[in-house]
């Protein structure tokens, strides 16, 4: 079995330790396979004896450390006991995870727990929010800023904060790999490089900062940036806060946690929950809706519809009742809109922020005369006009492949500039003009009917093959519905049908403010997200079929968009 450590920082009284206990029955009873886990406590400042000595039965199994009080005193906001866990961890974990108090385990995570020990990294859910910064500068000047002050270096700024508000710029969400320090997981190969970083960064940035709460996570930044780790920008399963705009921007996510972090104070008191039996049942019986309640069954299923802590009885708790997780999506979704066409208001702004506006309004009058709609998706109004860009200058007589064609103005587009499309869409449904009111980019379509440059074939990608080599092939949020393995072999597919200098043109969609490729088609589960793989992964694959990769574009969290999204220009070597 591989050693997962599970570092938690927790001030020694009765609220903390009612934390941990649950944590701790809650890592108990998930099934572990491959992984054993041991939960270690930090405690800084005075401990309440009476309280240690009622929850001791419930803690025996977690390794507790007290940091020295000369420590909790020289240093603020819990600082003592979070640094310590750094720099007493023990050293034989394959993995170490930093966790809150306040977050819980609901689900068996060896998957990312392997992926991690793997690949070496630092991995984690990416900041919520930007931390606070000086009157007048930006969070980029800041991280700029620090970054130069403290480590002598530049930044990069390829991530984005997990939960922006729809309209934010992508510029000034963007961020360093930064990560909600709620559940950071660490591989036990880089952990002394980036723990030995970090604690000098730590304390250095106190005065730097105008709220020196947040020293922590960005000197983890700055610790791994400096170290050059593998980073991973983690999906919210492992580490969902109770959050309503969290609960808004990732249901999918939300009907998949691992992880809870249950900080949001409104609907609860996290200190009391665990803590009694009164407030155990109290938190059980309220009417709580969205995260909070699928919180609240995660709780009930685990950890039981009984307490399971009698704090002054030291007999080993119960079996719980359990009750079933929730199988429905937690959250009412919104039945699927009928009428596919984006507003004008939505077009206008897309429009102001699209760097080929010009292209972009061809193919919405395209879509709209020949589907009747154009796709009311802020991606497409990124991806359609970003591939015609890189085909532009395609000379008549060209031949190029659209695969997974669904509804799309692009092949039109081409067609009337004299390039000669092959279109490939196994969708078991066909649309047949005139277009209809519940139309969506889904389905095969036969492109003959409106131009006589574009040849529709009604297969799957794997039945196909081209009469001739290609000049470019292009494939539009397409790749991510497919299964890794029928990705990989598309890619190598791809190779075999371009001639030599021949381009391929990719857009993916990403789970947003990751580096997740989404991994679900028309609702449903494609195949778990770490066998789907990321975005490194994906690179990967094209190197190894062949592929020069000539850009790699990342939007994270694209405005008023349910997915990320990368954008791929490639050459066939
Ligand atoms: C999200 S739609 C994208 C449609 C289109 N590319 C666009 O830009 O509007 C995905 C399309 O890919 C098709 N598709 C997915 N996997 C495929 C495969 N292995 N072979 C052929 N078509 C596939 C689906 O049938 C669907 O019509």
């Amino acid at each position: 079995m591989k050693k997962v450590a599970i570092l938690i920082p927790a001030s020694p009284n009765l609220a903390f330790f009612s934390q941990i206990a649950a944590s701790a029955l809650a890592l108990r009873r998930l099934d572990w396979q491959r992984w054993e886990p041991t939960l270690y406590a930090f405690l800084g400042g005075e401990p309440d004896f009476a309280a240690l000595e009622a929850w001791r039965p419930y803690l025996r199994d977690t390794m507790m450390t007290f940091v020295p009080a000369s420590l909790s005193d020289a240093h603020r906001f819990y600082y003592a006991q979070i640094d310590s866990l750094f720099r007493c961890a023990p050293v034989d974990a394959d993995v170490l995870v930093r966790m809150d108090a306040d977050t819980l385990a609901v689900q068996n995570f060896e998957d990312v727990l392997d992926y991690v020990a793997a690949t070496n990294s630092v991995a984690g859910v990416t900041a919520h929010f930007p931390f606070p910064t000086w009157p007048g500068v930006t969070s980029r000047q800041s991280w700029i800023g620090l970054a130069h002050l403290l480590t002598g270096r530049s930044v990069g700024f390829e991530h984005a904060y997990s939960l922006p508000p729809a309209d934010a710029p992508q510029d000034e969400w963007a961020t360093p790999f930064y990560l909600n320090d709620g559940v950071v997981l660490i591989a036990g190969s880089v952990f002394a490089d980036v723990v030995e970083r970090y604690l000098k960064l730590r304390p250095n940035l106190m005065d730097h900062l105008p709220d020196p709460y947040f020293s922590g996570q960005i000197a983890l930044a700055l610790a791994t940036a400096q170290a050059g780790v593998h980073s991973c920008a983690l999906p919210m399963r492992y580490n969902f806060p109770n959050d309503e705009l969290a609960e808004a921007r990732y249901p999918e996510e939300l009907d998949n946690v691992c992880i809870f972090h249950y900080l949001r104070t409104h609907a609860f008191d996290r200190q009391k929950i665990f803590a009694s039996v009164s407030a155990y049942h109290e938190f059980l019986e309220l009417p709580l809706t969205g995260a909070n309640k699928v919180f609240q069954s995660c709780v009930s299923r685990l950890i039981g519809s009984e307490y399971p802590f009698a704090a002054t009885d030291a007999a080993p708790a119960a079996r719980p009742k359990t009750v079933q997780a929730p199988r429905d999506p937690a959250i009412a979704r919104a039945p699927p809109k009928q009428h596919r066409d984006m507003s004008a208001e939505d077009l206008c702004a897309a429009s102001a922020a699209s760097e080929r506006g010009d292209l972009l309004r061809d193919l919405v009058d395209i879509s709209r005369a020949a589907f009747g709609f154009f796709v009311d998706q802020f991606t497409y109004t990124v991806n359609y006009p970003w591939v015609a860009g890189r085909l532009e200058n395609l000379p008549a007589g060209s031949r190029v492949l659209d695969l997974g064609a669904g509804l799309s103005p692009l092949p039109l587009w081409l067609a009337d500039r004299g390039v000669l499309v092959d279109t490939v869409d196994k969708h078991p449904i066909t649309r047949t003009l005139p277009p209809a009111e519940d139309w969506n980019g889904w389905g095969f379509f036969d492109y003959r009917q409106l131009h006589p440059n574009v040849a529709s074939h009604h297969c799957a990608i794997a039945e196909f093959t081209p009469v001739c080599e290609v000049d470019a092939v292009y494939s539009i949020c397409v790749l991510t519905h497919m299964p890794r393995a029928t990705r990989e072999d598309t890619l190598w597919r791809c190779h075999g049908w371009l001639r030599s200098g021949g381009r391929l043109l990719l857009t993916i969609d990403l789970i947003p403010a990751t580096d997740f490729l989404w991994n679900r088609s028309e609702g449903k589960e494609v195949e778990p997200l770490l066998v789907h793989g990321t975005i490194d992964e994906l690179l990967r694959q094209l190197t190894s079929a062949g592929f020069q990769l000539n850009e790699s574009r990342v939007l994270r969290t694209p405005r008023r968009s349910r997915t990320g999204l990368l954008l791929i220009d490639c050459t066939a070597t």
